[in-house]
C-alpha cells in the first residue's frame, strides 16, 4: 500500500486490514465500481472502503473496528435493490457479503437448506433442485441477488401467492448485531415457539439491525409438471373474476398470477421485441402459472379449467403452454423490465400494494396525474394476485437525474394514501421512499422501529438514515 492510500485513514481500519489481509479490506483507490451503488438509480458514491469477510467471525470484526472508527457501515448483498438499501454514502465502509457464498448443508429430510448469505439466488434454485427439492422464492434478479439480500429485504416475487414472501421461507438465521456479537440461531424447525422469534426482526429490516451472515431455509418438494396459459381479458372485472376462479379452481396449485396492462405490453412487445403468443387490443394480460405433483392428470385438469373460464366469457383470448420452452417464453414478457433502462432509458421504478378493487381506478387515477404533472409517461404491470402492483414512469428526453421525481412521488403516493394502500409491497424503504413511510404506517409504529433501531445499534453506524431515521 502505498502512503497516499493511508493518509488520513482512521488507524483501526489499516489494522483491520492488518488482521483481515488486503484481499478483505479494500480501502481507497481499491474500492471496486460495483460497490459504489445499487439498481436505486442514483449517482455512485465514493465508500472509504469495502470490506469483503469470510464469515461471522470476520464480519464481527469488521462490526467493532468501524465501531471504534466510528466509521458508517452499509451491508451489501447482490445490490439489486431498487431503494438505495444498499447504497453507501460518501466516507462510509460497504460490508460486501460476494465471498461469503456457498451452500453448507442440504437436510432431505427435513427439507431445509443452510446457505451462506452471499450465495446468489439462483444458485440456491439450482442447489434445491439437485438435491430433488425445490426453492420456492423466485424475481427477476435471480442472477444477482443474494440470498442474504432478499431475506433483509423480505422478497416476494413470482410465487408468493402459493408459498408467501422470503419471511416465510427462513427457519433459522446467523446475524452479526452491530456491536459485533454474533447470533447463531440456525434453528431447522418449523416449529419453535421457544420465546421471542428473534429472525423476524432482521428479515425486512434492510441492513439496519444486523448483518445476516447464514440462513437455514425452508424448501419444498419439487414440482413434478409447470402448466401456464397466457390470458387477456377485456376489462379489469373480468380480470378479478379469473383470480377468483384461478384461486378456487386451481386450488393449491396455483403458483403465479401476473398482470401486465396494454402500455406495459405496448413497450415489451413492440419496443423491446419480445414474442407474444396473443395479440394486442385487450384491457389486461394475465400470465397464469400452475405447478403439479403428477404429470398425467394435472396439465388435463389445468387445461379443462381453462376451457371452463373461456365458457364462462371471462377470457377475450388465451393461449397454454405445450412444453417448457412456451413456459419460458410466456416468463420473458413478465422477466422483460429488467431490460427497461435500454429499452425505455432513465426511469423511475415503484412498487406500490392496494386492494384489488381498487386497482383498476388507481392505475386510470395514477396514469392521468402523471400525465398532467408535466407529460410523464408510465406502463403498469405487477404480482396482482398479491395486490402488488408494480410501475414504471419516466419523462421523455430527460437524463436519470432530471426525471421529476418529486412530482411523481406526490401523484402516486398520495394516490396510494387515499385508497389505505403500502408505498412499499416487496422492494422496501431505503432512502428512497423514507419520506413517505408516513403514508403506510402510523406515527406508533415509526416510533416503535426508532426504538427498536436504538437498542440494537445505540451508535447509529449501521446503515444510518434508511427506512427511518433516529
Ligand atoms: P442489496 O441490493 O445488496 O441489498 C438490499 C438491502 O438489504 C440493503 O438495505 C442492504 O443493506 C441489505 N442487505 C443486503 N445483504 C444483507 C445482509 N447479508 N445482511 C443484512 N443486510 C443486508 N424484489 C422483489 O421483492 N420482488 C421482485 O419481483 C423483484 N424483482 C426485481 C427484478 C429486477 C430486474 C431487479 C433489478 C430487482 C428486483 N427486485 C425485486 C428488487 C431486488 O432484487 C430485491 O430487493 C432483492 O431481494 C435484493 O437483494 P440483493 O442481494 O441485491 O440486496
Ligand atoms: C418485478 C420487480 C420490479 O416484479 O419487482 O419485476
Ligand atoms: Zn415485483
Amino acid at each position: 500500500m502505498t502512503k497516499t492510500h493511508t493518509m488520513g485513514l482512521p488507524a483501526g481500519l489499516l489494522a483491520l486490514q492488518e488482521q483481515l489481509g488486503s484481499q478483505t479490506v479494500l480501502i481507497g483507490d481499491a474500492v471496486p465500481e460495483r460497490n459504489r451503488n445499487d439498481w436505486s438509480s442514483q449517482a455512485p458514491a465514493n465508500p472509504i472502503a469495502v470490506i469483503r469477510p469470510k464469515d461471522a467471525g470476520e464480519v464481527s470484526a469488521a462490526l467493532k473496528a468501524c465501531a471504534q472508527a466510528g466509521l458508517k457501515v452499509v451491508p451489501q448483498g447482490g445490490l439489486t435493490g431498487l431503494c438505495g438499501g444498499a447504497r453507501p454514502e460518501d466516507g462510509w465502509v460497504a460490508l460486501s457479503m460476494e465471498r461469503m457464498v456457498g451452500v453448507e448443508e442440504i437436510d432431505t429430510a427435513g427439507s431445509t437448506m443452510t446457505v451462506w448469505a452471499g450465495t446468489p439466488l439462483e444458485v440456491v434454485q439450482r442447489e434445491a433442485d439437485q438435491a430433488g427439492l425445490f426453492f420456492s422464492l423466485d424475481l427477476g434478479a435471480r442472477g444477482s441477488c443474494a440470498i442474504g439480500g432478499n431475506l433483509s429485504t423480505n422478497a416476494g416475487g413470482n410465487r408468493v401467492i402459493r408459498y408467501g414472501m422470503a419471511r416465510e421461507l427462513v427457519l433459522g438465521i446467523e446475524v452479526v448485531l452491530p456491536d459485533g456479537t454474533v447470533l447463531t440461531s440456525l434453528n431447522k424447525m418449523l416449529k419453535n415457539n421457544a420465546g421471542y422469534d428473534l429472525k423476524q426482526l432482521f428479515i425486512g429490516s434492510e441492513g439496519t439491525l444486523g448483518v445476516i451472515t447464514r440462513v437455514v431455509l425452508r424448501l419444498h418438494p419439487k414440482p413434478q409438471c409447470t402448466m401456464a396459459a397466457l390470458c387477456a381479458v377485456s376489462d379489469f372485472e373480468a380480470l378479478v373474476g379469473l383470480l377468483k376462479a384461478a384461486r378456487t379452481g386451481l386450488g393449491p396449485t396455483l403458483s403465479a398470477f401476473e398482470v401486465m396492462w396494454p402500455d406495459y405490453w405496448h413497450v415489451v412487445t413492440e419496443r423491446a421485441k419480445v414474442k407474444a403468443a396473443v395479440g394486442k387490443g385487450h384491457a389486461q394480460y394475465v400470465l397464469i402459472e400452475a405447478q403439479g405433483t403428477d404429470e398425467k392428470t394435472d396439465p388435463p385438469r389445468f387445461q379443462a379449467w381453462l376451457e371452463t373460464v373461456m365458457a364462462q366469457g371471462l377470457l377475450s383470448d388465451a393461449a397454454v403452454a405445450q412444453s417448457l420452452a412456451d413456459v419460458q417464453g410466456f416468463w420473458a414478457l413478465r422477466d422483460a423490465c429488467a431490460e427497461f433502462f435500454q429499452v425505455i432509458g432513465p426511469h423511475v421504478s415503484y412498487d406500490v400494494a392496494m386492494p384489488i378493487g381498487q386497482m383498476a381506478d388507481f392505475v386510470r387515477q395514477c396514469k392521468a396525474g402523471l400525465l398532467a404533472a408535466g407529460g410523464v409517461q408510465s406502463i403498469y404491470y405487477g404480482h396482482v394476485g398479491d395486490g402488488n402492483l408494480h410501475l414504471v414512469a419516466w419523462l421523455d428526453g430527460a437524463s436519470l437525474i432530471e426525471q421529476p421525481k418529486a412530482a411523481m412521488d406526490d401523484v402516486i403516493y398520495g394516490l396510494v394514501k387515499t385508497c389505505g394502500g403500502s408505498i412499499s409491497a416487496e422492494h422496501g424503504i431505503g432512502t428512497q421512499k423514507k419520506k413517505w413511510l408516513g403514508h403506510s404506517r402510523s406515527a406508533e409504529e415509526i416510533a416503535l422501529m426508532q426504538t427498536l433501531k436504538k437498542a440494537l445499534d445505540p451508535g447509529n453506524l449501521l446503515n444510518p438514515g434508511k427506512v427511518v431515521s433516529v
